[in-house]
């Protein structure tokens, strides 16, 4: 027996009206999977990158990293879970769906005063928060960061996780209101880097000294200006391209400018075993019931809405986590 869904798919890379909405029947799960129904999708940059083609994925293909929802099916083979059980997921393409199949060991079980909108709007940002500052680069009370478009998804998490921690926060943003949204959170400055030259900004703000790590998820605009805000021998953590590619560096260029280190990392990396996957999440539920992280999420878009939720995420109109509602 199957079930009707509907999924969105692309048949070519392009702009968001790529994004066609498609009838599917969806069979029912097999050995080791569940079926679910998704409540909330998570709308992420990396979506928009696989739609243009940045990220090339075989076509025709679907789209979306990550969903909450409930278990409507279960395979054989799969311990542990139950019809109802309201659960998550990230980094399993084919989110941008009502309702599909899944692996079990994907699947992570929604602590119970957690909302199924929160996971969705919180789990691959805030997993990608907890390896860059607790993994990667362990920061500490003593560190000085800079983080790019601290409004963002991403960024305003790491915001309130990088306060948490007691480390000096200074971030970019593209607008005034950008700006006094991350100042809300806890961010100590603030840049404005469409108008202000931000190496000149933070020089002043650190007094020349400079700071220990720099989060840039902006790439091609912003990177090589960044390698001029770190101390001698800090860190640039390259994990995203929201204005373009980044370009190639020359290892030379980061001898001269202070023995620094530079990495471009994934959470498709640093998320890989369930070890990760468990760890990670139950950091993420653990902050945000601790407080320490307060979500600004946005639910003005239903699923059938992707092609506007794209457009204006792209267009750098929104702030904060974006959770399409399943309206189907
Ligand atoms: N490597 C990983 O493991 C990983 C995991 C998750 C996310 N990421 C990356 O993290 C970054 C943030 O993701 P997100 O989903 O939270 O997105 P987001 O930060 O909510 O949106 C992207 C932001 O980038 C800024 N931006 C600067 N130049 C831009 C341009 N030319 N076009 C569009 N936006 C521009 C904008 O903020 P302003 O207007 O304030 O400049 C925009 O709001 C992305 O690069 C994403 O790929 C990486």
């Amino acid at each position: 027996m199957s079930t009707q869904i509907k999924k969105i798919q692309i048949e070519e890379n392009g702009g968001p009206e790529k994004m066609l909405w498609k009838n599917f029947d969806l069979p029912d799960p097999e050995a080791g999977q569940v079926t679910i129904k998704h409540s909330y999708i998570g709308l992420n940059y990396i979506d928009t990158y696989h739609r243009s083609g940045l990220y090339p994925l075989p076509l025709p293909s679907g789209l979306g990293m990550e969903a909450s929802g409930q278990i409507i099916s279960i395979g054989n083979s799969v311990s542990g879970l139950n019809i109802g059980d309201r659960i998550s997921y990230v980094m399993e393409l084919g989110s941008y769906a009502t309702h599909r199949n899944i692996s079990a060991e994907r699947l992570v079980k929604i602590p119970n005063n957690i909302k199924e909108s929160e996971a969705a709007a919180s789990m691959l940002k805030g997993m990608t928060v907890e390896y860059l500052v607790e993994r990667l680069f362990k920061v500490s009370q003593s560190h000085t960061v800079l983080f790019h478009a601290i409004a963002g998804g991403v960024g305003l998490i790491a915001c309130q996780w990088l306060k948490s921690i007691g480390a000096f926060v200074i971030g970019t943003a593209g607008s005034e209101e950008k700006a006094e949204l991350a100042k809300k959170y806890g961010c100590d400055e603030v840049i404005l880097y469409k108008k202000e030259n931000f190496v000149e900004k933070v020089n002043d703000i650190t007094k020349g000294k400079g700071v220990d790590v720099v989060y840039d998820g902006v790439g091609k605009d912003t990177v090589i200006k960044g390698l001029d805000c770190l101390k001698p021998r800090g860190m640039m953590v390259v994990f995203g391209n929201s204005s373009g590619n980044c370009p190639p560096i020359d290892p030379g260029t980061l001898a001269a400018k202070g023995s620094l280190y530079f990495t471009r990392p994934t959470l498709m990396t640093y998320g890989a075993n369930r070890d990760d996957l468990l760890h990670s999440s139950s950091r993420v539920f653990n902050m945000i019931e601790e407080n320490k992280i307060n979500l600004t999420i946005n639910t003005d878009y239903k699923l059938s809405e992707v092609v506007k939720a794209h457009g204006d995420l792209e267009s750098r109109k929104t702030v904060g986590s974006i959770v399409m509602i399943n309206d189907y």
